[in-house]
């Protein structure tokens, strides 16, 4: 073991150190965040995923032993911890891909624009370092509030000279997991065979599911249309009540977070066809930032699909989601610039 440290170019924490000088061909993907309750599960899902092949760690606390644990399991990827702010430079210097779940969950009675104090700030320093280290990386993004950090992040870019709008991607996948959870339990069908578009944002009445569009084609009531879009928009808010102060949505979001992660990396590889659904820059409204399904690819985001036809309901619903993502927006946008 002691030669296989030697061999180590990186300061590490801890890792599976003997394989740093013949790591996989394959992508690197730093997890900003990774001792949370998001970013632990998160980082098993990505030690799974056979397209990394290096794995960075970081957060202010606990990575040593997250770190340890994760780089026991015999898949690919090598695993190394970066603990606090002096190593966040080391944490993000090369990497493909930086997933942001780094920041402060809600408790019940919350909105996620309540955690805007805290989260903004650290969204703040950490997309200040990626500009600096890996301005190339694509970035997703999870901390929420989703549709005002996606903002800060671009406006901390613009100012360091490194913005690629295809580049940076906030992550709705959880709404998107969670619509064809939800409607395949209506329909009967297995979830896996259910695709919703969700689109607009990440927050309550921003969170909105095309059930006119959902594939397989199929027809809802509008008790099952207005029980179906509650429970979709506030999908969390049952998470963070059900836990009782212990948090929000973690296993779940670590699930969507790994799958919306695999289709960014698919997309860096160059496979063909890979559409998710993302926040984004975006000129399918007359919103700066708009979520809606994106075809993924080499440079992060190459193309937008257009919303599609929206019916009479959805269309009301679109209008009343503008109206909040506009002030999440701004809010992000002067945070930056204030
Ligand atoms: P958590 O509190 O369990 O974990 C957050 C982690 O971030 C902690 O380990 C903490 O030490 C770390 N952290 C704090 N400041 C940091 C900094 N400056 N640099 C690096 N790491 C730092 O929270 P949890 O449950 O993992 O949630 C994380 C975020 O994800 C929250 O903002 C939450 O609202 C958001 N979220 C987003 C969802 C989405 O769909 N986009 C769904 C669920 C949660």
């Amino acid at each position: 073991a002691s030669s296989h440290r030697q061999m180590e170019e990186v300061p590490l924490l801890m890792g599976s150190n003997c394989r740093a000088k013949g790591a996989a061909p394959g992508f690197k993907v730093a997890i900003l965040g990774a001792a949370g309750g998001i970013g632990q599960p998160l980082a098993l899902l990505m030690k799974m995923n056979p397209l990394v092949s290096v794995l960075h760690l970081y957060d202010v606390v606990n990575t040593p032993g997250v770190t340890a644990d994760i780089s026991h399991m015999n898949t690919g990827a090598v695993v190394r911890g970066f603990l606090g702010q002096p190593q966040l430079e080391n944490a993000l210097t090369g990497m493909d891909l930086v997933i942001i779940p780094a920041g402060v969950p809600r408790k019940p009675g919350m909105t996620r624009d309540d955690l805007f104090n805290i989260n903004a700030g650290i969204v703040r320093t950490l997309c200040e370092g990626i500009a600096k280290c890996c301005p190339k990386a694509i970035v997703n993004v999870i901390s929420n509030p989703v549709n005002s950090t996606v903002p800060i992040a671009a406006e901390v870019f613009k100012k360091a000279g490194t913005y690629d709008p295809k580049r940076l991607l906030g992550v709705t996948t959880l709404d998107v997991v969670r619509a064809n959870t939800f409607v395949g339990e209506v329909l009967g069908l297995d979830p896996r065979e259910v695709n919703v578009p969700v689109i607009g944002g990440h927050a309550g009445v921003t969170i909105l599911p095309l059930l006119s569009q959902v594939n397989p084609a199929c027809s809802f009531t509008s008790e099952e249309v207005n029980h179906l879009t509650s429970r979709i928009q506030n999908g969390g808010t049952e998470v963070v009540e059900a836990k009782a102060g212990a948090g929000s949505a973690t296993l779940s979001m670590a699930y969507a977070a790994a799958k919306f992660a695999d289709a960014c990396l698919r997309g860096l590889r160059g496979d063909a066809g890979i559409v998710e659904c993302s926040y984004v820059a975006s000129q399918v409204t007359e919103l700066p930032f708009f979520a809606s399904k994106v075809r993924l690819g080499r440079s992060g985001v190459e193309e937008i699909l257009p919303l599609g036809l929206l019916n009479e309901f959805e269309r009301a619903g679109l209008e009343n989601a503008k109206k909040e993502l506009a002030q999440s927006i701004q809010k992000g946008v002067s945070f930056i610039n204030k």
